[in-house]
């Protein structure tokens, strides 16, 4: 302060005098001698012991100073012996950025261990590998919830919107299926291929000229189409075409929709699959649309694969089925996650198709929820 601003202060009111005012100004970082000295305010006895002091803070932080560039020096040698370049050139001279920053981590830690936290793979820490894996999985699992609890056209509306969605479901779908002991999808391709693309020798004879049509409903990346165009090379008895649909185009196999409503003709398909993808909340629509675009009477067939535990009366959905006009051919609960059931389409189904109970079926099946690990 200027002795002129003395008067200007003046004027001002009093700066308190406790709380952050209180802070001397020669405790800010970068003052180094304490004011009152030049001040003239101590003792002289005060002002050599205060000196002293001073000193032998001065002489400890040298110390200090010195160590540390000792041991930086020794570490930055034996990370240029143990790993020199392919072309044999001494990195001593500049050592790489990425050698400073684990130097410096394993300086701060005072160990010589490698860092827990940037000894991952790639350009990712294990720590930021691991966060990247949980959002992963939260966004998968919200992603999920999302479409079991609202209804289909809600679902397609949101994944049209943003297709990334669906790219982040199914990285995490995939990553669910790779811990299960069997694959649902996989048993229908058996099924298809063992039954129809390479049957015993006499009914392929008869088969050969013949193609059965199936309709995968949410059929996720299409792998069913996928497989069965490899195994049609191969056949010998009849072809398999598969219409897949889904509600995001992720590749050339599949038709975007709402599989409450598909672009396939009345009567047009010998066999309907829902693997695992009973998914909205108006699902009894789902099924009314696969006895629409099924053969007529004995010939059409539907399949469906589900999670166990999704069934709250496992009896009463079979008894809507019946209702909507399939009959129960098959059901395999031998496996303790799925239940795998097939229908003829029967000749007729029950009179009444009331709106109201597709929203009263919504109960029949609970939301499949990931648990967080
Ligand atoms: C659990 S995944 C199963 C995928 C495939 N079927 C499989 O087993 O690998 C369910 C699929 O059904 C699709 N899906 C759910 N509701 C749908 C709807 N209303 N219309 C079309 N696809 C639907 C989802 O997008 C998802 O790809």
């Amino acid at each position: 302060m200027s002795p002129g601003d003395a008067s200007k202060e003046s004027s001002r009111p009093p700066v308190p005098r406790s709380g952050l005012f209180d802070i001397p100004e020669w405790n800010i970082k970068g003052n180094s001698a304490p004011p009152l000295k030049r001040q003239g305010l101590l003792s002289p006895n005060a002002a050599k012991k205060a000196e002293k002091n001073l000193l032998k803070r001065q002489k400890r932080k040298q110390k200090l100073q010195e160590m540390l560039s000792k041991q930086g020096d020794s570490k930055s040698k034996d990370q240029a012996t143990s790993a020199p370049d392919e072309g044999g050139n001494d990195r001593r001279k500049r050592p790489r950025p990425a050698q400073l920053q684990s130097a410096a981590t394993r300086a701060d830690s005072g160990s010589g261990e490698s860092d827990p936290v940037t000894s991952g793979k790639g350009n990712l820490s294990v720590l930021q590998q691991k966060m990247h894996q949980k959002l992963q999985g939260a966004k998968f699992r919200w992603i999920n919830e999302q479409l079991y609890t609202t209804s289909s056209q809600n679902a397609f509306e949101m994944m049209q919107s943003d297709p990334q969605i669906f790219t982040e479901y199914h990285l995490g779908f995939s990553s669910q299926v790779s811990k299960w002991p069997i694959n649902p999808v996989d048993v229908f391709i058996a099924d298809l291929r063992d039954n129809y693309i390479r049957p015993n020798k006499k009914k392929a004879r008869q088969d050969r000229q013949q193609r059965v049509v199936v309709a995968d409903m949410g059929c996720g990346e299409a792998k069913l189409a996928k497989v069965m165009e490899g195994e049609n090379q191969k056949g010998t008895g009849k072809q398999v075409l598969v219409y897949s649909f889904d509600l995001v185009k992720a590749n050339e196999c599949i038709t975007p929709c709402d599989i409450a409503h598909v672009p396939l003709e009345d009567g047009s398909v010998d066999i309907v699959i829902f693997c695992l993808s009973l998914m909205g909340t108006n699902w009894l629509e789902f099924i009314r649309e696969a006895r629409r675009i099924l053969k007529p009477r004995q010939v059409g067939e539907l399949k469906v694969a589900e999670v166990v535990s999704r069934f709250t009366d496992i009896d009463a959905f079979l008894r809507q089925m019946d209702h909507e006009g399939f009959q129960l051919t098959k059901k395999d609960d031998s496996n303790k996650m799925f239940i795998l059931m097939e229908w003829k389409k029967s000749k007729r189904q029950a009179k009444m198709q009331a709106d109201s109970d597709v929203a009263n079926a919504a109960g029949l099946l609970k939301a499949c929820i990931y648990k967080r690990r």
